[in-house]
């Protein structure tokens, strides 16, 4: 495949829009923490409903980077920099699929799973997955807890990676003084 001269304009959509989406989970999960029991529940629904969401498209995202090539690098960038912006788009797609599908899994595994069905934006019923919902009740609970924690240490690692992203744009564009946000904004 030819590389092509710019981000596709459904590239820089689903780039920016996921990343949106992505922002407002990050405020959403932790948020929960802050603010009154009664609340809780309509920003846990909510927080459910986008990073499902975010599952969709980042499908959507991957399947399109398949098909179309991103544009190179701008001849100045040195070797590291080119390695060290690979690794960190390979990571941001790792995490946008692994954010949800965990998220997923520990919402599946909750006890209180089938007296709250899960609907997203309080519109379109969803579904829990079979083969954990299907668990004894022990094994469920470990699962549960479990994977809570992984899903809370994956955004550690999203803070990481999305911080030195965007780090690491801004210092092409404003210490390099090389047309990087152009690249993704149309
Ligand atoms: C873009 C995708 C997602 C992102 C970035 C994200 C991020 C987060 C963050 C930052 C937290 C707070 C973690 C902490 O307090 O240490 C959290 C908590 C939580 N997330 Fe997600 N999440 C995503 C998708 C999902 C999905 C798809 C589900 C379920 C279907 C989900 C279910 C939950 C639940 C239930 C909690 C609360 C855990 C608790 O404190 O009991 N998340 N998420």
């Amino acid at each position: 495949m030819t590389p092509a001269k710019n981000y596709t304009k459904i590239a820089v959509l689903l780039h920016w829009f996921i990343a949106l989406l992505i922002l407002c989970n990050i405020v959403l999960g932790l948020g929960s923490h802050y603010v009154p029991d009664a609340d809780v529940r309509t920003i846990i629904d909510l927080h459910k409903s986008i990073g499902i969401t975010v599952l969709g498209l980042a499908f959507v995202r991957f399947f399109w980077r398949f098909n179309h090539s991103p544009p190179p690098f701008p001849p100045g960038y040195r070797k590291w920099e080119r390695i060290a912006a690979q690794t960190a788009h390979v990571l941001l797609y790792v995490l946008i699929f692994a954010m949800p599908v965990t998220g997923w899994i520990h919402d599946s595994a909750w006890d209180q799973a089938a007296t709250h069905p899960m609907q997203l934006f309080w519109t379109i019923p969803w579904f829990r997955l079979g083969f954990i919902t299907s668990l004894d009740p022990a094994t469920k609970e470990m699962v549960h807890s479990l994977f809570g924690h992984v899903h809370s240490l994956l955004s550690y690692a999203l803070y990481g990676v999305l911080g030195a992203h965007v780090l690491g744009a801004l210092k092409h564009q404003i210490i390099d003084k090389q047309p990087e946000l152009q690249r993704m904004w149309r």
